[in-house]
């Protein structure tokens, strides 16, 4: 089944809040996340859906504390929050509800009740969102789209900060490219990476093809084994430098702490955001690299200037279509209630 082909009309709007629960499920699986490693779990007992992390599923060279995996849910959230008001549905969201539990991450509690539906535009994009690594037009973004996104991470808590002229881009660009190259150094960073490429066909659901590289998808094994083999640290700096200063605009998503609560915060924002871009008709890809590695997070904080901490970094444009990436089944991310 293709999991970004939903009918909403099969939105079981007459029946039970578990039973729309459910159905949001299908939105919040559509989330990014790092390597599409798709780290969440979903619960769903009554009235209340559980989000969890699963940390089966972590990136411990990349990611060591979990940050972008807990930035990964936040996103998963963010979309059934955004499908849940489409839907009509009156559902209030608890982030970190039980000290007790970490893995817990939200919980969403419905109360049965309608309330006015909200604008379709955010809803239509989740099901239009990709991950675009291909280079951009050089066309500027409209400041207006700028704005919308930045206001829509103001309304999760986060700052969504844009650097546009050529200079502060350029200094960004070094950043990535000096990231690029400490990162491919690390043999365990590519060997971690290289276990996440596999073909889309493969059985997991999960991971990156080739395709999502510019490389046929069957290559994909082949592309893993270059990762893991050789330092092209060279290479891919020259390759990111060039994209991130072609893009229109790179984006900064910052909290002021850099705990749990503000990683949700930066992944609700992150979505959000994204959604408001997609809804314009642009795209956008990341490039993380200056956050992942811990020398280059406070340059990055420095080039910004806000004080706050820096949580993910996007580029964003006009790019071409692309097919979506692969999402595990629903009943694959399902706690049994
Ligand atoms: C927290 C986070 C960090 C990410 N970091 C990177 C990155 O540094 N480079 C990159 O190419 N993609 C990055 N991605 C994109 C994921 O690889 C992508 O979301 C995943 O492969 C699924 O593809 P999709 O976004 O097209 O659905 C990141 C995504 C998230 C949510």
């Amino acid at each position: 089944m293709d999991l970004w082909t939903i009918d909403e009309h099969d939105y079981p709007s007459g029946g039970t809040p578990e039973a729309q629960l459910r159905f949001l499920v299908r939105y919040a699986i559509l989330a990014p996340s790092g390597h599409n490693t798709q780290p969440w779990l979903f619960r769903v007992r009554g009235d209340r859906l559980e989000l969890f992390a699963d940390r089966t599923r972590a990136l411990p060279v990349v990611d060591p504390v979990d940050r972008a995996m807990v930035i990964s849910c936040g996103a998963a959230l963010a979309n059934l929050m955004v499908a849940a008001e489409r839907f009509g549905m009156d559902a209030t969201a608890t982030l970190l509800p039980d000290a007790r539990e970490p893995d817990l991450l939200a919980a969403v509690r419905s109360t049965g009740a309608r309330r006015a539906t909200s604008d379709p535009a955010l809803f239509s994009a989740i099901t239009k969102r990709r991950t675009t690594r291909r280079a951009f037009e050089p066309t500027p973004v409209p400041e207006a789209v700028l704005d919308s996104a930045s206001a829509q991470a103001a309304s999760c808590g986060a700052g969504l900060h844009w650097i546009i002229e050529p200079e502060r881009k350029h200094r960004a660009a070094e950043l990535i490219a000096e990231g690029d190259r400490l990162q491919c150094a690390d043999p365990s960073f590519r060997r971690e990476l290289a276990s996440w490429v596999r073909s889309r066909r493969a059985a997991g659901r999960d991971g990156m093809s080739g395709y999502a590289f510019g490389m046929p998808d069957l290559l994909s094994p082949v592309g893993a084994l270059i990762i893991r083999t050789f330092d092209m640290g060279t290479v891919q700096a020259a390759k990111d430098q060039a994209l991130a200063e072609g893009s229109p605009a790179i984006g900064v998503f910052t909290t002021r702490g850099d705990g749990a609560a503000d990683w949700l915060a930066a992944g609700q924002a992150m979505q959000r955001a994204l959604l408001s871009i997609t809804a314009a008709g642009l795209t956008s890809s990341y490039l993380n690299q200056p956050i992942e590695v811990p020398a280059l997070r406070p340059r990055l904080a420095m080039l910004l200037g806000t004080g706050e901490s820096p949580q993910i970094l996007i580029r964003v444009g006009r790019g071409p279509e692309l097919l979506p990436a692969v999402r595990r089944a629903v009943e694959d991310v399902m706690l049994s209630a």
